[in-house]
């Protein structure tokens, strides 16, 4: 059966893929004409790799809100960088710090970002750095969670992979995500992407199902395009098919990552995220949230309390082309596919109870079951909370 539905779908290492050159998501450089924060600009991807070079915070905030940069980890090591780069060109960094904070309101990593390379700029002023100084402090604080993120990524992978082997014995993974969790979001190889990828080059994946991420196709674009460049086995498909997967038991375990994980443990992630809960529930199979602790918001009491970015109901009612190099479309254009006037409801991210969650798995240990005071207790072991 399994088989079956890989090989009507399947793609492996897609020949139409460009031979596709390495470019980070994210990276400092410092060209004669003065500092840059440069991007991998996600919104061309897969057609496409191509860099987006920001001199300021507001196109930084402007990459952000056009999702050019995206995923909570990156969008945190996106604004300590935006910090340091208004500081280095000499803009309001409070400013700055500010609109950056504000750019998307769910991944609580963007506003921690942001808020600790601000204090690395305020603590070296208070010091007497002077102005110079306190710059290079923002962006020493930027390049210490940059690297702290790759390092987090890491640690997620092998005690994600150990946790998926002790569930399910005897290999073989058939594992489901949803959204885009790999290097695309990360200092490192990403969040559960990161263990699913551990899994192919360790020789225990089997099949990685994608969901493709109604309506910005965050799955079809992004996580089909990593999972292709690892050439691992994947098998993509639309989002509404996921219940008939489980219910042909083709589905061992769901691996998800995570915006924000508020204090009782509940989850925002992608919009999509919290239906594969239920279904996971339902079927009995594990649905594990992995995310660093830098994802983790003790000053969120409970799921209610997250703010869900609602997005343009554009995004719905015409489909986007950002793969224009397949299409021969132009990208940004949007074709309708709702009559005109259509109204249409778009949150970004939906919340999963803790009870429906069988673990987190952050760098610093996997929490299960997810409770409160497991919560504390993890934040409690990293110097970052
Ligand atoms: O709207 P996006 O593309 O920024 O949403 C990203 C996600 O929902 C990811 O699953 C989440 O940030 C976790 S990434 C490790």
């Amino acid at each position: 059966m399994a088989d079956q539905y890989a090989q009507s779908s399947e793609h492996t290492r897609p020949t139409e893929l460009p031979a596709i050159p390495a470019i980070p998501a994210i990276r400092w450089d410092e060209p004669p004409e003065g500092p840059v924060l440069v991007l991998l600009d996600q919104t061309r991807l897969p057609g496409e790799e191509s860099e987006l070079v920001c001199t300021d915070a507001p196109a930084l905030v402007d990459a952000i809100r056009t999702l050019a940069v995206r995923g909570a980890p990156l969008l945190g090591i996106a604004g300590a960088y935006g910090v340091a780069l208004a500081a280095v060109r000499g803009f309001d960094v409070d400013e700055a710090a500010d609109a950056l904070a504000g750019a998307r309101p769910t991944a609580v990593n963007l506003a921690y970002g942001v808020r600790r390379a601000q204090a690395a700029y305020r603590t070296a002023i208070a010091g007497g750095d002077g102005v110079g100084g306190a710059a290079g402090a923002a962006l020493a604080a930027a390049r210490a969670l940059h690297a702290e993120d790759a390092r987090a990524s890491t640690e997620m992978a092998a005690r994600g992979l150990a946790l998926l082997d002790e569930l399910l014995p005897g290999g073989g993974h058939r594992i489901l995500t949803h959204c885009n969790t790999g290097a695309l979001v990360s200092g490192g190889e990403g969040t559960a992407f990161a263990v699913a990828l551990k899994a192919h080059r360790e020789g225990s994946l089997r099949r990685l199902w994608v969901d493709e991420t109604r309506p910005l196709l965050q799955g079809a674009r992004l996580t089909a395009y990593e999972a292709a460049r690892n050439e691992m086995a994947y098998t993509l498909l639309t989002d509404n098919a996921a219940g008939s997967l489980f219910a042909a038991g083709e589905v061992d375990a769901v691996l998800i990552g995570a915006d924000r994980i508020a204090a009782d443990g509940s989850v925002a992630n992608k919009v999509g995220s919290y239906p594969l809960a239920v279904l996971a529930r339902y079927h009995h199979v594990p649905f594990i949230v992995v995310a660093p602790v830098t994802t983790v918001d003790p000053a969120t009491p409970d799921g209610a309390s997250i703010e869900v970015e609602l997005r343009s109901g554009h995004e719905v009612t015409e489909v986007t082309v950002p793969y224009a190099p397949m299409t021969g479309r132009d990208a940004g254009g949007g074709i309708p596919v709702a009559p005109l006037g259509t109204q249409a409801y778009n949150p970004a991210f939906d919340v999963t109870p803790p009870e429906l969650v069988t673990a987190i798995v952050t760098e610093e240990g996997v929490l299960s079951p997810v409770t409160a005071e497991g919560l504390v207790e993890l934040c409690a072991r990293s110097r970052q909370v």
